[in-house]
């Protein structure tokens, strides 16, 4: 009999991804915000109640970080109360959960990347509600893999990839912040590795039960800072030239010349950000045997994507 797994934020950059990842797997039901709102956990955890998947794989989330300065309570309902209510449902039927978190639960003091042993200490409120996203589901004591990523790319969504291109059309000089550390992670990288940490705790759920469970840290390898990612960004789509006559968005030449870094004491946001956002993806090396590419060839797969 198919497998039933319940992926919540469909529309998301991972959600989307993990439609298509996660098919050979089992009956993927992909529920968009208005089928199943994070922001009413009673509703939410009524919709798993009622649909009894054997996993959930979290990916919806209030990812307005600037925004979640001014909306603190539904960014904790929907990044903390809400995967809880879920958790306590899936802890009921003997299931997995798979959950999303984020490098901004660090305060990005560390000089060397963070380990999953280090102590979080949110700078933001976003940080915050999904550190205690991660403690709500875990106090459920139901069976439950975390994965913490960082700067989180596709060819669709909101995201940095998107904006500067968009930038890049209008201006010459683009300032991009030059102080933050991490690694730019593709969309479609965490969905594939998520499906093959998911099938994996298939396989040893007969053998052992659900195990290897807990918290990994899944990003691209090596690290850049925002300015660093937007200047690979011009390079990859520029050198991916040749385009055809009419291809809308990615077709479209660039004005921008250069990107002129700047100290985030220049670019003032609502809510404070790590320095180092860069984590050590070792623990999920030694217990899954997987290792995302460096993020620079991943961004040229995700650009060849949009543009060839
Ligand atoms: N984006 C990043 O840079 C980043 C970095 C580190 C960690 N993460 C984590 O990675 C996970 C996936 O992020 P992502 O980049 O794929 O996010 P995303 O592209 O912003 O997508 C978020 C998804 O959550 C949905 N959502 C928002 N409010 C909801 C609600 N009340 N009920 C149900 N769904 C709701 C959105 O639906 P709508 O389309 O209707 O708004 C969308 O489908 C999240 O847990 C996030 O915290 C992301």
């Amino acid at each position: 009999m198919s497998l039933r797994l319940l992926v919540t934020g469909a529309t998301g950059q991972v959600g989307w991804q993990l439609q298509r990842t996660l098919a050979p797997l089992g009956e993927v039901i992909a529920c968009t915000r208005a089928e199943l709102d994070l922001s009413n956990p009673d509703a939410a955890a009524k919709v798993v109640r009622d649909l009894a998947p054997y996993i959930v794989v979290n990916a919806g989330a209030y990812t307005a970080v600037d925004k979640a300065e001014s909306e603190p309570d539904l960014a904790h309902t929907i990044n903390a109360v809400a995967p809880g209510r879920i958790a306590a449902e899936i802890a009921r039927s003997g299931g997995l959960m798979i959950h999303y978190s984020t490098d901004y639960v660090f305060d990005g003091e560390k000089a060397a990347p963070y380990d999953e042993a280090d102590t979080p200490a949110p700078l933001n409120v976003y940080g915050a509600t999904k550190l205690a996203g991660e403690r709500s589901i875990a106090a459920t004591g139901c069976a439950h893999i975390i994965l913490r990523t960082t700067w989180v790319y596709d060819i669709r969504g909101k995201n940095f990839l998107r904006t500067v291109l968009r930038l890049a059309r209008e201006r010459e000089e683009l300032t991009m912040v030059a102080d933050q550390h991490g690694a730019p992670t593709w969309a479609r990288a965490i969905a594939e590795a998520t499906a093959q940490i998911t099938a994996r705790c298939i396989q040893m759920r007969g053998v052992t039960g659900w195990s290897n469970t807990g918290t990994y840290h899944l990003t691209s390898a090596g690290q850049t800072t925002w300015a660093g990612f937007a200047q690979q960004i011009l390079e990859e789509y520029t050198t991916l030239a040749e385009w055809p006559a009419d291809t809308g968005e990615w077709g479209s030449p660039l004005v921008a010349k250069r990107v002129v870094p700047i100290p985030s004491a220049q670019f003032p946001t609502p809510a404070r950000r790590p320095r180092n956002s860069v984590l050590s993806n070792a623990h999920l090396l030694s217990t899954f045997g997987l290792q995302l590419p460096d993020w620079r060839q991943q961004l040229r797969l995700a650009l060849q994507d949009a543009v060839r």
